[in-house]
């Protein structure tokens, strides 16, 4: 019985004609229907690659990217800081840029052991350089000392000293600068997230979360 019907399913013609099939041409072993079913599939998805290819490179790009500038930029001789309060001191994010433009404030005070998280994997930073760019739409926030808090002026944004979220839209703390000592000079290198726990991450856009998953669905993003 089995190998009867295997005898039948091998005598099965290839032509569309003797198998019944409707819209059928002799000598056609796929109709036409099937064929420009085919073809509209095709180059519908080549049309999708299309859009989507260069979508998904420029989402991911950074991901295998570290472009963010690396350079140092002087703020000033050690004696200039302190542990209890901000200092502002005017950086150059983008030296391409001339003028006021490319500059932007940021605030530094000495690093204290608290400031070390045990989850960093590089070298403790001898200074914590606070970024001035909200985490909700990147307005300049400030730093107001009689309640140590950084305060910014768009819609509301507070954090505390530390530059976490206490208040607002912010989704994140603000972003920090790498610092490093020199000749007993203070320098700011480039630009790095924290998540809640003040743990590092590359630079993310601000309203980009980074805690979890959202590290990932935000990939890093080359900015200032
Ligand atoms: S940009 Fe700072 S709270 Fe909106």
């Amino acid at each position: 019985m089995a190998e009867n019907s295997k005898k039948n399913r091998k005598r099965k013609s290839p032509y569309t004609l003797d198998r019944g099939t409707p819209g059928a041409f002799e000598g056609e072993t796929i109709t036409r229907r099937r064929l420009f079913e085919g073809g509209a599939l095709a180059a519908g998805g080549i049309a999708t690659a299309a859009f989507g290819l260069p979508t998904l490179g420029f989402a991911l790009g950074p991901v295998f990217r570290d472009d963010v500038e690396d350079f140092w930029r002087d703020v000033g001789p050690e004696s200039d800081f302190n542990e209890e309060t901000y200092v502002p001191k005017v950086i150059t994010l983008v030296p391409e840029v001339g003028g006021e433009v490319g500059k932007t404030t940021i605030y530094v005070r000495k690093a204290t052991p608290q400031d070390q998280s045990p989850s960093d994997k590089g070298a403790p930073l001898p200074y914590v350089a606070i970024s001035t760019r909200c985490m909700h739409l990147g307005c300049p926030v400030r730093y107001v000392q009689a309640s140590q808090r950084f305060i910014c002026p768009c819609h509301g944004g507070v954090y505390d000293a530390e530059g976490k979220v206490v208040g607002g839209p912010p989704v994140r703390p603000l972003d920090r600068f790498y610092t490093r000592v020199r000749n007993g000079r203070v320098e700011v290198g480039k630009r790095f997230s924290v998540d809640s726990h003040l743990r590092r991450f590359k630079p993310r856009d601000p309203s980009n979360h980074v805690d979890g998953l959202w590290k990932i669905l935000y990939p890093s993003r080359p900015t200032t």
